[in-house]
């Protein structure tokens, strides 16, 4: 069968993750609302598209950190590719680079940060950051990101503690680490971030790091503008995937808020069940500088490798394109929120 949309790449990936590797990569915390309302939350959203406004050309370039970028699309950073492909995350650097795709490479990586940059120079690379108790890590992992060539510090504040991650618990996993050398368990190395971090701490890093700071994991405007206080040069407004706090609210129905209240100052952007080019168009209707996608690219890897991976991507930025056009916003960086209204099939199946 051939593979026309990241639904096809869900369903392909299924069938050949172990199960372990498929509890880590699609469950959710609890009852996973959280996890499937991420992706509801775009299909509550409705196109307003306008028409003969010539669209034979269409540029889906954005402004991120003050440079150009082909498009909007940030790999989101996720722990252990290894458990989707033996390329691990040198195959998604591939991907990136093909694609011109920024890949943020997460703490977590199965690969360390620095033999992903030497493998695949090429590829634009942000370096995501938990902080461990031990701080020493932290500020000998924001140097060899620096060594690497990456652009950006994006430190997650989300994962203070653990989600109940039920999935993992009743089929866990245990993988090789790149950065932190040692095996170890999803609770054992989520142990090791700090529970006690405060945004002290992140004026720490943004005042000691010569890359700008990205904070991930900002759901309220109070503490967007709280980034912006710390010297914070972007937000990632994100609920890790549905991950961590179930019912929390989704990056799609967070984000307006975020943007009312730093989006003059700050880049924003937003990640959570962006399956679809339509997803990405709303997204920078509503105020996103850009996007971050997650598990499409895993499934990509795990299906394919570095192959399929970039193909996943491919698709996305295909149905970006296409929507670009057909909405009649041939310049994404002109969309605006009149080309968004509640749909008015919420509360229909969909
Ligand atoms: C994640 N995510 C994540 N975030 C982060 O900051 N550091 C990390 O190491 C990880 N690890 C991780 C592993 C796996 C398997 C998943 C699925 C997710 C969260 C990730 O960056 C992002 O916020 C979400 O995945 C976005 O949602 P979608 O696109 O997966 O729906």
């Amino acid at each position: 069968m051939s593979l026309i949309s990241l639904a096809d790449y869900e369903q392909a990936a299924r069938e050949q993750l172990d199960p372990a590797a498929e509890a880590y990569y699609f469950g959710g915390a609890a009852d996973e609302i959280t996890l499937r309302d991420n992706v509801a939350a775009w299909r509550r959203l409705a196109i307003r598209p306008r028409v003969l406004v010539g669209v034979g050309e269409r540029d889906a370039g954005v402004t991120l950190l003050g440079r150009r970028r082909r498009h909007p699309v940030v790999i989101a950073p996720m722990a252990l590719h290894g458990l989707a492909h033996s390329g691990a995350e040198t195959a998604t650097a591939q991907a990136a680079a093909a694609t011109d795709s920024i890949m943020c490479i997460s703490t977590f990586s199965s690969q360390p940060v620095g033999a992903v940059g030497t493998a695949v120079p090429e590829a634009p690379c942000w370096f995501q950051l938990y902080v461990f108790n031990d701080r020493g890590v932290g500020r000998e992992l924001v140097a060899r990101a620096e060594e690497s060539g990456c652009e950006a510090l994006v430190v997650t504040v989300d994962l203070a503690l653990r989600g109940a991650r039920e999935r993992e618990i009743r089929t866990p996993i245990t993988a090789d680490l790149g950065n932190v050398p040692a095996t170890m368990s999803a609770e054992e190395f989520i142990s090791l971030v700090d529970a006690d971090l405060t945004w002290k701490d992140i004026e720490l890093f943004a005042g000691e790091t010569s890359l700008p700071v990205i904070v991930k994991g900002i759901l309220t405007p109070e503490d967007a503008r709280l980034a912006l206080l710390h010297g914070a040069q972007g937000v990632v407004v994100s609920n890790h995937g549905g991950r961590q706090l179930d019912t929390v609210l989704s990056g799609a129905d967070a984000l307006p808020a975020v943007v009312d209240a730093v989006g003059a100052d700050l880049d924003v952007l937003v990640d959570g069940g962006i399956r679809r080019g339509t997803d990405v168009l709303k997204a920078l209707a509503l105020g996103a500088s850009a996007v971050m996608v997650g598990r499409p690219v895993l499934w990509g890897l795990a299906v394919d490798g570095s192959d399929g991976a970039r193909r996943v991507l491919e698709l996305l930025l295909g149905e970006l394109d296409t929507a670009l056009g057909l909405a009649g916003a041939p310049q994404a960086e002109a969309l605006n929120r009149s080309f968004v209204t509640r749909a008015p099939w919420v509360g229909d199946a969909t």
